[in-house]
């Protein structure tokens, strides 16, 4: 159905001349039809309102005014001449009284519909345009609407969707969501918007995250529910490719570190060796050494390996061992800095989760701290059994790392975990916190830090909590 908005009405003269000519009409009707000659007044209203819905309140007026002129010279005795009787002027009087009224209300309602037709095209054109997919579907699932976006996302036209049942998009193995999302709604319950899969038409499966609200009636019962859909698939490689890039980024800087700690044993080994060929008598002592020092190269081959590779499966770990092999990795650092080193670790502290990317975590931290000190700074780093402190109270581990560095502007430390936030303009890529973040997330667990930048006694502490066990986050119900 075409809907008319205001600025497409016709002009104000051809609204004028319709006014003018439905008055006419009206006498015309009147005069060839028997039925209309004892209500006249009738078809002159009707003209009246007419004229006032379609071309405004002026024509209308204009139209009461020429009918009340056709029936007194065309309708009233005698017919074809003017008549002044008292009785005919008071009938004209109300007459006019009663079209203007008409008029004022029948334009008045033609101007609430077009403001409503003006909205709802507003939010057609809204809804046409979107890059998000948005559809509705009924109480029972059938799907009402199809916007371009969902054409594009889910590969299905308007013509062949509109009619078929909703769960068409859904993976085998969530067909139930759908009922049970709907019978939630009906029982007005609302649907928080969550991350799930859908079917493309080509079976190709795509990520989404879904907001769903409810339609409602006049009399506000649910009828169906609108969806929105934004497609995630893009957004989640990118930030894919950014965590590898990260990855290889502190594999880079560490393979730096990893290189001088290797070095030392190496050349330890060397001289060991030339010992024992000179001197056959101690030959046994020093091979033995020698072995130390090769084991020593062994451990930090390992280390390095259980940085990039990770296990498909998080596993129990403990966590006081992780970052003592990861500070080790930073002993050269640390010495060039003359920093302080303090170790308060808790043993066999052992959490579910993957090591390699705590690692990752406790390395940039630890980066970051010897960055932020200048020389004879210290370093602190706590291992504590403890419990969240949050209502939730679960059982896990409290990580601190806190240095005497110079400290985080108040106004930096809101954007801290933000991709590419970074100070260190020719050294930072700014994704260290940020990734840290999305992996202690993964592991179900949290940061805080207090940071000082007041001279004399500036520093910064990352307190990290990680659970026990990460419970499966809880999927925002059925859907
Ligand atoms: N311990 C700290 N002391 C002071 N500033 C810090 C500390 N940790 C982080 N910051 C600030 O937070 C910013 C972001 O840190 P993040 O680790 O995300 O990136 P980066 O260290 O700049 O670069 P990279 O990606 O190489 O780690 C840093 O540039 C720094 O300004
Ligand atoms: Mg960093």
């Amino acid at each position: 159905m075409r809907i008319w908005t205001t600025s497409e009405l016709p002009k104000p003269l051809a609204g004028y001349g319709a006014a003018a000519a439905l008055p006419g009409a009206a006498l015309l009707v009147w005069r060839i039809s028997p039925v209309m000659h004892q209500n006249p007044f009738v078809l002159f209203v009707a003209a009246v309102i007419i004229s006032a819905r379609f071309f405004g309140f002026g024509p209308g007026v204009f139209s009461s005014v020429l009918s009340a002129v056709l029936i007194d010279y065309g309708v009233f005795h005698p017919h074809f001449a003017w008549s002044l009787s008292n009785k005919n002027f008071q009938e004209l009087l109300i007459f006019l009284l009663v079209s203007v009224l008409a008029s004022g209300l029948a334009r008045q309602k033609s101007r609430a519909e077009s403001r409503a037709d003006q909205a709802l095209q507003h939010v057609v054109a809204i809804v046409e345009s979107s890059a998000d997919a948005i559809l509705s579907k009924n109480i029972n699932g059938i799907i009402t609407s199809w916007n371009p976006g969902a054409e594009r996302l889910y590969g299905y036209r308007a013509q062949e969707i509109i009619g078929k049942h909703i769960s068409i998009l859904s993976p085998p193995e969530q067909q139930g969501e759908i009922p049970n999302l709907l019978e939630k709604l009906r029982r007005g319950g609302s649907v928080q918007p969550y991350m799930t899969e859908r079917v493309r038409k080509d079976g190709t499966r795509v990520n989404v995250y879904l907001s769903i609200s409810p339609i409602r009636n006049r009399r506000g019962e649910v009828v169906g529910a609108s969806t929105i859909a934004q497609d995630l698939t893009s957004q989640q490689k990118a930030e894919e490719m950014l965590r590898k890039n990260e990855k290889l980024a502190t594999a880079g800087r560490l393979a730096a570190a990893i290189a001088h700690e290797i070095n030392n044993p190496l050349e330890a080994i060397g001289n060991l060796l030339y010992l024992a060929r000179r001197d056959k008598s101690k030959s046994d002592e020093y091979l033995e050494t020698a072995e130390n020092e090769v084991q020593r190269v062994v451990n930090i081959a390992q280390q390095t390996l259980g940085l990039v590779r990770d296990a498909a499966a998080m596993a129990p770990l403990d966590v006081s061992n992780v970052l003592e092999e990861v500070v080790n990795l930073y002993t050269r650092k640390l010495n060039a800095k003359k920093i302080r080193l303090e170790k308060k670790f808790e043993p066999g502290v052992e959490i579910r989760g993957f090591s390699g990317e705590l690692r990752q975590v406790f390395s940039n931290l630890i980066a970051n701290a010897i960055e932020a000190m200048p020389e004879q700074g210290r370093l602190l780093l706590r291992v504590e059994r403890s419990h969240e402190w949050t209502n939730s109270c679960r059982p896990g581990v409290h990580v601190t790392v806190a240095d005497s560095g110079q400290g985080i502007a108040p106004q930096d430390v809101a954007h801290l975990f933000e991709p590419f936030f970074t100070s260190k303009k020719e050294s930072g890529t700014g994704l260290g916190l940020w990734l840290t973040h999305n992996i202690v997330q993964k592991h179900g667990g949290t940061i805080r830090l207090r940071s000082s930048t007041s001279p004399g006694k500036s520093g910064t502490v990352f307190r990290l909590f990680l659970p026990k066990t990460t419970e499966t986050p809880e999927t925002a119900g059925s859907h």
